[in-house]
This record gives structure tokens, sequence and C-alpha cells, in this order.
């Protein structure tokens, strides 16, 4: 069975969510394997809207376990949030549902309260990803590991110190208090703790279908991004591997993309729109941030930045998104190339609504002259075209899982 990978080709925020809620349908595992809960899928489910930051959108299938990977960075507090809602939407959470590795790294209040001071010039979403991964890299990080163990205590008082002489007169709580808290929330999620490469690696000799459920979008990676502007782990293909602790062979690569732009948070956008248009996309895209609810910057389609991210992930299928938010637009505009720093546009012609459509042959002619050029220009297939935020709203083109 194929191990397939979903991913974001842009900035973040591309509809990840729906495509994997898709696709779990038919999975057996759906593994995330780094970012933490700056990540927000928002899907929505019977009409229900569910956002999900770190719990991977495959629990919302019944056949589907999730697993949190080493990789990721997890808040504990948040987490066991995440679980009393998806309870509250009558989703089974349980540890045949959910496993969790023991070598993730908690997110401490203490890297929470340097994100809120130093996260503000990136625009970070505050949920202290970037202390988190720093303090990992720097070997000062606290692992769930320890805090089971009950070793954590000291590794805490190290980090109060070392953020208290980086923040001097900022108010921050006792080691103590911390300990204590984390403790009693981690003894929560004790019973979902575990060995997420172990599961994985035998889920793979079992011939199981397993989704790998990318967070951001490649141009947030650390390494490939539009440093320094990115989030501070490996959103691309590269990660799957070392953010889940076995070696995997991505049989598929899916590259979610939307039909235009968004970013949020500071930093290059070449395409970016500051007119009624990136208004109009904002406004019927809902282009607000699923955690932050910062407006999200809206613009063109970027070609040069998506065959960057395509090479990245080694893309050999495309899902667009929110194709719908277009309609009704006399023209669509497409970056082809950059000169000079300034984007040099295509323009394509515009189409009326697409409700109702559910095949591909009835799209109209201007939709399919559109997606046939960016097969071409991408060297990729579109295989799943979102037209709206229900399940329904998915049109397959290609099978991509259990065809
Ligand atoms: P951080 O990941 O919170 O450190 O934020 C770093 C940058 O990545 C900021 O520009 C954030 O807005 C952006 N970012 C992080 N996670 C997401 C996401 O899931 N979607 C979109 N942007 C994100």
């Amino acid at each position: 069975m194929p191990n397939v990978l979903v991913t974001g080709a842009q900035w973040g925020d591309e509809g990840k969510g729906k495509i994997v809620d898709h696709l779990a349908a038919r999975a057996d595992l759906s593994v995330r394997f780094g970012g933490g809960a700056n990540a927000g899928h928002t899907l929505v489910v019977g009409g229900k809207k569910i956002v999900l930051h770190l719990v991977p959108a495959g629990i919302l299938h019944p056949r589907c376990k999730g697993l949190v990977g080493n990789g990721c960075v997890i808040d504990p507090a948040s987490f066991v949030k995440e679980i009393a809602e998806l309870r509250a939407a009558d989703i089974e959470v349980s540890e045949k549902r959910l496993s969790i590795s023991d070598r993730c790294h908690v997110v401490t209040t203490f890297q929470k309260i340097s994100d809120g001071i130093t996260g503000k010039a990136i625009g970070t979403t505050g949920r202290g990803i970037g202390p988190a991964y720093t303090d990992k890299v720097r070997r000062a990080g606290v692992r769930l590991a320890d805090v089971l163990e009950g070793t954590h205590l000291p590794l805490l008082a190290a980090q109060r110190e070392h953020y208290a002489k980086l923040h001097v007169g900022t108010d921050l709580p006792s080691e103590k208090a911390v300990a204590d808290e984390l403790a009693a929330v981690v003894r929560e999620l004790a019973p979902y703790i575990g060995d997420v490469a172990e599961e994985t690696h035998r889920a793979m000799k079992d011939n199981r279908a397993i989704l790998f459920e990318g967070a951001q979008g490649a141009l947030l990676d650390v390494d490939h991004g539009t440093y320094p502007f990115v989030t501070s782990s490996t959103t691309t293909a590269g990660g799957a591997s070392s953010g889940v602790g076995v070696y995997v062979d991505l049989h598929k690569r899916v590259a979610v993309l939307k039909a235009y732009t968004t970013r949020v948070g500071n930093g290059p956008f070449p395409t970016e729109l500051f007119d009624e248009t990136g208004e109009k996309i904002r406004a019927i895209g809902h282009e607000f941030g699923a955690t932050t609810g910062r407006p999200r910057r809206c613009g063109w389609l970027d070609l040069p930045a998506l065959r960057h991210a395509f090479r990245l992930n080694g893309v050999t299928d495309m899902a667009i998104t929110k194709l719908d938010v277009l309609a009704g637009f006399d023209t669509i505009r497409v970056a082809t190339e950059h000169r000079a720093g300034t984007p040099v546009y295509r323009d394509f012609e515009g189409f009326g609504s697409l409700e109702g459509i559910t095949a591909r042959d009835a799209l109209p002619a201007a939709v399919t002259k559109y997606l046939a050029f960016l097969e071409a220009e991408l060297d990729a297939k579109v295989s799943i075209l979102s037209l709206g935020p229900d399940r329904d709203r998915t049109l397959v083109f290609r099978e991509i899982l259990g065809a």
C-alpha cells in the first residue's frame, strides 16, 4: 500500500486538512511529522466546523488512526483541549485512535512567553513554536518522556534561567508551577504516548496505507522557505522520515495549493494584491487565520514559487483548492516569472459559478484551460479539485489512494 504525502505548496493554509480528510477515508494511519499548534486545519463535517491544530486530521475517520511523530512540538494543554473538542463533536478519541511520540518536545510556558515577545518581527502565531525548536536544537528542551519520567523540573529551571536573562523584567512563573502543571496535563495524555516510529514501521511492514500529513507550507520551511520569515521546522517531504523516526518511501506526493496565494505573518510575497481584488479574495475566501484569526494577505498564483515547492517535494499529484472563490472574476492572473523581483503575469479568462458541478467535463472551458496550463507548467496532474468547504465539494479526477 502506498505511503502518501499531503503537503502545502505555498505559505500554509492551502486547505490540506480537507484533502487529508478526503484521503483518510481510505487510509489506516495519518501521521503528523512536524510543526505544532501553529497549524490550523479547519474542516466542515456534517455542517459542523472543526478546527484541528496538532491532532492529525485523519482522526475524523473511524478506520484511520492519528499519529504525532517526534518532529512535532506539543503544547499538552492545547492538545488536551483539542481532544475535548473532538469528543464534544462525537468523535471517538482513544488509544486505539491516537498515538503521540514520547520524543516530542513540549512547548513550555516560558517558550510561549518568549514567542510573544520575539515573534513579532516575523509575525509568528505566538504558540511558542520557534523557541521550542530553538531549545530543542540548543539541547535545552523538555520531551514528553522527561515529563513522564518526572525528570523535567531541573530542565525547566534551566529554561527559566535562560529566558529570565533573555527577557529581563518580564514576569515568569516559577519552574515548580510550570512543572506541576505540565505533569498534570501530560498525565492525561499518558495513554496515548508511545513509540510512534515503531508503530509506523510495523504498519509499513503490514502493508498499511499511510498518510503523511504536512503542516504549514513549502515556503515556510526553515531551510527552503522565505528565510527568516519561516516557521522553525521542515515542512517539506524531507521532514517525513526524521519527523517520524523511520525511513519513509513516499510513493505519492500530493501538493495542495489554492487557486490563488495567501500568507499570514510578515515576509516577501511578490504577487500580493493591495487593491480591491485582494480584499475581494479575502472576503469571499474567508481568508482569516484558523489559529490566530489574523487577516491573510492575498495575491495571485506564483508559478516560480510553486516550481520551487514542487521540486522540493517531488510532487506527483496536485490538489487545487478554493477555485470557487475566483468564480465571477473577469480575469484570473498567474505569475509565470519574476523579472528583477517583479512578477510577470499571464491573464486567464474568468468563469461563472461552479456550484453544482461534480465532474471534470462539466467545468467551464475557461477552468479547463487554466487547469491544463498549470498541469503543463508544473509537470503534475490535478487529481483533486476542491470547490467548497463541504466534503461533497471535492471533485476527484484521479484516485490517489485505494484506486
Ligand atoms: P510560527 O510557526 O508560529 O513560528 O510562525 C512563523 C511563520 O509561519 C509566521 O509567518 C506564521 O504566520 C507562519 N505560520 C505558521 N504556521 C502556519 C500555518 O499553519 N499556516 C500559515 N502560516 C503559518
